[in-house]
């Protein structure tokens, strides 16, 4: 199902490239980050082309609660013990001017996209731990201060407010700021020769290549898909629910996400890492809070995110590596896309126009952190047993007996078959081994699809890519009735 955003707004659709063009910079990805980033470089003078892969704004752009804020959880007090004071007020600074930028830029081109400013909380039932966020989030000059009080029937010991944040509606946004730039959808970057961009039916040949495609699909160099791994959360619109005066996120056993867009209030939750998926579902134990919480809401759109999580919870944005001095990147986001899209538009476009910013050197992705390195291993560890995962393995007679709208995995002989039988009894079998470097895929029971454990793959059912790294999709090996039980 799509997202309330994508409901209500509709983008002129773009052709395809053909043949071969010439420009200064290629953007890959028309997301909130590639099209910030190309649009402000319009703005400095240089000339710019996008090539999306489907469609403008159809990624995780899409599928978000649509907050603006500093506050990315409970993180500050980390950050300073972890990374030092200069690192961590960089990093608050970057995002507070980032909350700016959005109202200027908004304001000046007087772009209607439900732009609010709304004070953030994050909760929890641990109040020290709330206290300590506070005093250090207030030492980085962050609006920070604690308070008992919160208006949501979740129970809290209190919460970390910051005031003055925003949210907007991001497609509305975005539609704005594509509506003069030069972008081609269906035009996936099939590879690339220095900063020479193919896609099917073209190429581009640019003086600089920005990667803001969500994850790095060429794992040399960089070394990305070592260096990260994605999660997926879900998100409900409830009519009928209460007005909550804020943007929300739990911590510990209540990781929740609460906010409000007119008369909905969007209710998020269920994070898990890509390809660990359970049986039963996280859309019914959310929808199951959803009605223990507000009793007699309901329901009218249903979404799912997927984000780039780093070791160090910092994202990576700057040179892509430093054997392509001409490639940037903006990737790991955690959870916070819209404020770190601007953080990373600004970063690269003053980068590529020879400038710097007091942060660059937070958000290099040349950085290598303790955490990172312990991060690669655990990265390396779950890739391994991507590799070898067999769950929800049903043995090959059982195809006949798989229910209608169900999915997994048949043994036959040495190979692993993913079966899954739609509602009118047709079975579909695909490879199950990721065509990015390999690892096993999983049947992910919410969304019909086969998730990578390793680094968030995502294909559906008939094989298809949904999102990388990966870059093909899978072999249908067969499409056909399913026998008689
Ligand atoms: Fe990397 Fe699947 S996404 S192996």
């Amino acid at each position: 199902m799509e997202s309330i955003w994508s409901g209500i707004c509709d983008i002129p659709k773009r052709p395809a490239l053909q043949g071969h063009q010439q420009t200064q910079v290629a953007v890959i990805g028309a997301g909130l980050a590639g099209i910030l980033t190309a649009y402000l470089l319009e703005q400095a003078g240089k000339q710019v082309i996008v090539l999306e892969a489907d469609r403008i704004a159809s990624g995780q752009s899409q599928n978000t609660t649509a907050k603006i804020t500093a506050q990315h959880g409970l993180i500050y007090a980390n950050l300073i013990s972890k990374q030092g004071m200069e690192m961590a007020r960089a990093y608050a600074q970057a995002n507070l001017q980032a909350i700016e930028q959005y109202d200027q830029l908004i304001t000046e081109k007087r772009i209607a996209c439900d732009f609010q400013r709304r004070d953030s909380y994050v909760f929890s039932q641990n109040k020290q731990e709330l206290q300590a966020e506070v005093q250090a989030a207030q030492k980085l000059g962050l609006p920070a201060e604690f308070t008992g009080d919160i208006p949501i029937p979740i129970p809290a010991a209190g919460a970390v407010r910051f005031s003055n944040q925003a949210q907007f509606h991001p497609l509305k946004f975005i539609a704005a700021l594509a509506d003069g730039l030069t972008v081609y959808e269906h035009s996936a970057v099939r590879s690339m020769d220095g900063t020479v961009l193919y896609t099917d039916d073209g190429s581009v040949e640019a003086q600089q290549a920005v990667f803001a495609c969500h994850y790095p699909f060429l794992n040399w160099p960089g070394l990305y898909f070592t260096r990260m791994h994605q999660e997926r959360s879900y998100v409900l619109a409830l009519k009928g629910a209460p007005q909550v005066d804020g943007m929300y996120l739990g911590v510990g056993s209540n990781a929740y996400s609460l906010r409000n867009w007119e008369d909905l209030l969007l209710f998020g939750g269920e994070n898990h890492r890509t390809g660990e998926n359970q049986e039963g579902g996280r859309y019914r134990a959310l929808r199951e809070k959803a009605q223990e919480l507000f009793p007699g809401s309901r329901e009218v759109a249903h979404w799912s995110a997927q984000d780039c999580m780093t070791a160090d919870h910092i994202p990576f944005i700057g040179q892509y590596a430093p054997a392509r001095p001409d490639w940037y990147v903006a990737t790991g986001f955690e959870k916070w896309g819209m404020t770190s899209s601007m953080v990373a538009a600004q970063i690269l476009c003053a980068r590529i126009c020879g400038e710097e910013t007091p942060y660059d050197f937070v958000f290099s992705p040349s950085r290598f952190s303790l955490e990172e390195l312990s991060g690669i291993a655990g990265e390396g560890v779950q890739a391994v047993k991507g590799l070898t995962k067999t769950l929800f393995e049903i043995p090959e007679e059982t195809i006949a007996e798989l229910k209608a709208g169900h999915g997994g995995i048949v043994t036959v002989g040495e190979e692993k078959i993913g079966v899954y039988k739609s509602e009118n009894g047709i079975c579909f079998g695909v490879k199950t081994r990721c065509p990015h470097l390999g690892c096993q895929l999983e049947w992910n029971p919410d969304e019909r699809s086969w998730d990578c454990p390793c680094h968030g793959s995502r294909f559906d059912y008939r094989g298809i890519l949904i999102c990388g790294p990966a870059q093909e999709n899978l072999p249908l090996l067969w499409e056909r009735k399913a026998p008689e039980v």
